[in-house]
């Protein structure tokens, strides 16, 4: 496009800040924008940010000053921050760096082509509201509908009501708020016409969605998923993050029954210890949590797990540390994410006594190796089976693609004439560090001769 500005975004943190990043290129390419892999050359560069850790934040810092050159040499290019911790810290990013012309938080992207705008006039632009209109709505693309590949995210549902005490999450993103069922829907239908064929319906709670149904009904998570799961061309449905307590029945029996939706679980527990559970104020028992896990193991029992932990949680002794080590034995998770406890402002479990760096990063040693030793042998497991790989995107090596499995491992397979989007039975014949080798099983399932 001649004469297009160009729009540098760096992403941070979660698949929610992806998919926000993605809607707000979308929204700036109505104000005249095309997005750009280069901060040097961009007229507007957006830093969308995480406050879930202290480093993400302090990551945020050093980076704008990096672009202290690059608006010395070109003075009309804007910066602006968005995500997290534009909502939590808007004003002091302000004052600490006035190189940031902008600052919006995330229930307000829909308003960014008019603060980008604001900036043009020479005035700086703040705004971290929780307004009420739809957001999404707003944002929605009403450009060319450009192809996408293989996989998207679809927010579905945003915020937290459940303050887990250590947990910034209901202070930046605001209250639970559930998308409208038909909405979705739509936006579902949209991605599978530019040839998306996987979505990952996300929330930072995304199984207490509860948002209105065309009927005039509560739709919850599970029925929302069997309404896409009627969309020709959809081939599989995730969703990510879940808590414990929002794991209905109806749920549950989803795992067992609708065959699009794949056998992977991202369900966190942050400690085994029922002590720290509670001063956690996660509302649920470690053997809670366990029992749970059998109910969806009997609904689905190749479903691979995946989990979230913190270490040296105020108050964690060695005893509520060797908890959740035991946790993690009886899991055995197929995935997880493990973090070392982080004081964030404003929460509750900041005002405790915290624990000594030492400690933490001892802890958090011993419970990756732990994890490690599962993932392999999780990953291990795989090879002789036969398993349904989506294609992505080309190897490292020619001819080769890549994709994932119904587990969400990578799985490679050489010269096989694939394409991306296409999705195929795969025969695992390797396990690697960090994925999985195969070949394309014929009809029968026995696997085709390379
Ligand atoms: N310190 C460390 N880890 C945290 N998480 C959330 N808040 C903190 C914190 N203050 C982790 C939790 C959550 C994941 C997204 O990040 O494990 O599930
Ligand atoms: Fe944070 Fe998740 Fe707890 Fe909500 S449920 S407060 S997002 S950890």
């Amino acid at each position: 496009m001649a004469g297009a500005k160009k729009l540098y975004i760096k992403t941070y943190g979660c698949q929610m800040n992806v998919y926000d990043s993605e809607r707000m290129a979308e929204a700036m390419g109505g104000a005249g924008y095309v997005e750009t892999d280069s901060p040097d050359d961009a007229d507007m560069i957006l830093l969308n940010t995480c406050h879930i850790r202290e480093k993400a934040a302090e990551k945020v810092y050093s980076e704008l000053g990096r672009f202290r050159t690059l608006k010395d040499d070109k003075p009309d290019l804007k910066i602006g921050v968005a995500g997290c911790v534009a909502q939590a810290e808007g004003e002091e990013i302000m004052r600490r760096q006035p190189l940031v012309d902008l600052v919006v938080g995330p229930q307000s992207y829909h308003r960014l082509p008019q603060m980008e705008a604001q900036t043009r006039r020479g005035a700086k632009a703040l705004d971290t509201d929780f307004p009420l209109d739809d957001k999404f709505e707003a944002l929605k693309s009403r450009g060319p509908k450009a192809r996408r590949g293989p996989t998207a995210f679809l927010t579905v549902q945003e915020g937290c009501d459940k303050f887990c005490a250590f947990c910034v999450v209901p202070y930046t993103r605001g209250a639970e708020v559930s998308r409208p069922a038909a909405r979705i829907l739509d936006e579902a239908r949209d991605l599978v016409d530019r040839g998306v064929r996987e979505i990952t319906l996300l929330g930072q709670n995304v199984n207490a969605y509860h948002g209105p149904g065309p009927d005039g009904t509560d739709w919850s998570l599970a029925r929302l998923i069997w309404a896409l799961d009627g969309i020709d061309g959809l081939e599989r449905i995730r969703f990510t993050t879940s808590h414990p307590n929002d794991m209905t029945d109806d749920l549950i029996e989803a795992h067992g029954t609708c065959s699009k939706l794949m056998p992977y679980l991202h369900l966190p527990v942050q400690s085994g210890s029922d002590r720290i559970l509670k001063r956690m104020n996660r509302k649920h028992t470690a053997e809670e949590y366990l029992r749970l896990i059998e109910r969806i193991r009997a609904a689905r029992p190749d479903i691979l797990m995946s989990g979230d932990f913190i270490v040296g949680f105020p108050e964690e002794t060695e005893q509520d540390f060797q908890d959740t080590m035991d946790l993690i034995e009886e899991v055995k998770y197929g995935y997880a994410f493990s973090f070392k406890y982080s004081t964030r402002p404003g929460t509750p479990a900041a005002e405790r006594d915290q624990l000594d760096e030492d400690v933490k990063s001892d802890r958090l040693q011993r419970l990756q190796a732990r994890i490690t030793h599962h993932q392999r042998a999780v990953q291990d497991a795989m090879v002789g089976r036969t398993v349904g790989v989506l294609f992505e995107k080309p190897g490292r090596l020619p001819g080769q693609m890549v994709g994932k499995s119904e587990y969400l491992h990578a799985v490679h397979v050489a010269d096989a004439g694939l394409a991306p989007g296409d999705l195929a039975q795969v025969t695992i014949t390797e396990s690697g560090s960090n994925s999985l080798g195969g070949r394309l099983a014929t009809e029968d399932g026995a696997t085709a001769a390379e």
